[in-house]
């Protein structure tokens, strides 16, 4: 018996970078998943990966900053796989501006797709998770939600606010079978951080304790074990694989 047999997952952004990995980590465990991204034939491709581990999975194309994009999306996605006992709220941008130049369609955009989308995906799989009065809701925050970061203040400010939005969640509902805790990784190696300036990639690797990014295959062990039984007992709490950038 794989410690997730048996569960459907849903995974925002799990077309690539660390909701892949996730989504990869989940049907390896035994998991069925939906990816849910914006990006439909690298969606499709997860998928296919999925399937050939043996799962079943499920690619619906969805925007995570549009609620009845995000409502259709889960609604095809429980209605794919049959229920849904896990989401992952990973979807996510960057961008990068000092806040004296910023725009405030920047700052808009952000909180948009990195926390407001956590709020309205989260709501909509509540009910089917309190009806079942189990579930497991699983937020991609940042370590510049404790440590900050010159030019990344909407981005800090966001990732931050889905820590708050975690623990606040997670005490409205741990009594009925629903935990919600978060992951605050440090640099991984994507695109999302390839696309950061270069100046801060450097400055960020050469302060880091190991001194290198994560591969996204050290953070997806993560949401494994937040999602499988032996992660029953976490509520509201933060995982920090973040070699060593803050260490709490
Ligand atoms: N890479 C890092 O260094 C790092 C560090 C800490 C936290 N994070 C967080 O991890 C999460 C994943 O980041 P990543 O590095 O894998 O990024 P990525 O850019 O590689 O992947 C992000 C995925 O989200 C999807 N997406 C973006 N906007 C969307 C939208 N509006 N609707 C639906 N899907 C959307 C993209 O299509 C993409 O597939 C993000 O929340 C990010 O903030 C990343």
């Amino acid at each position: 018996m794989k410690s997730l047999s048996g569960r459907m997952a849903v995974v925002t952004g799990g077309a690539r970078g660390i909701g892949q990995a996730i989504a990869l980590a989940f049907a390896r465990a035994g998991a069925d998943v939906a990816v849910l991204d914006l990006r439909r034939e690298d969606a499709e491709r997860t998928v296919a990966q999925i399937r050939d581990l043996g799962g079943r999975g499920f690619a619906v194309k969805a925007n995570v900053g549009d609620e009845q994009s995000i409502n259709a999306a889960i609604e095809s996605a429980v209605s794919a796989l049959g229920r849904i006992d896990i989401l992952v709220n990973n979807a996510g941008i960057e961008s990068a501006s000092y806040v004296a130049d910023m725009p405030t369609a920047m700052w808009d955009d952000m909180m948009l797709i990195n926390l407001r989308s956590v709020f309205l995906c989260s709501r909509a799989v509540l009910p089917a998770m309190q009806e079942q009065r189990s579930g497991r809701i699983i937020n991609i925050s940042s370590q510049l939600a404790h440590k900050g970061a010159k030019e990344l203040a909407h981005y800090a400010a966001a990732k931050a606010g889905v820590i708050g939005f975690t623990r606040s969640l997670a005490y409205e509902v741990a009594n009925q079978g629903i935990t919600v805790n978060a992951i605050c990784p440090g640099p991984v190696d994507t695109e999302l951080f390839r696309s950061l300036p270069e100046t801060f990639r450097v400055a960020k690797l050469a302060e880091l304790p190991i001194g290198r990014a994560a591969s996204v295959d050290e953070i997806a062990p993560a949401a494994v074990l937040l999602a499988s039984d032996g992660g029953s007992y976490f509520v509201g709490a933060t995982l920090n694989p973040n070699g060593g950038d803050y260490m709490i």
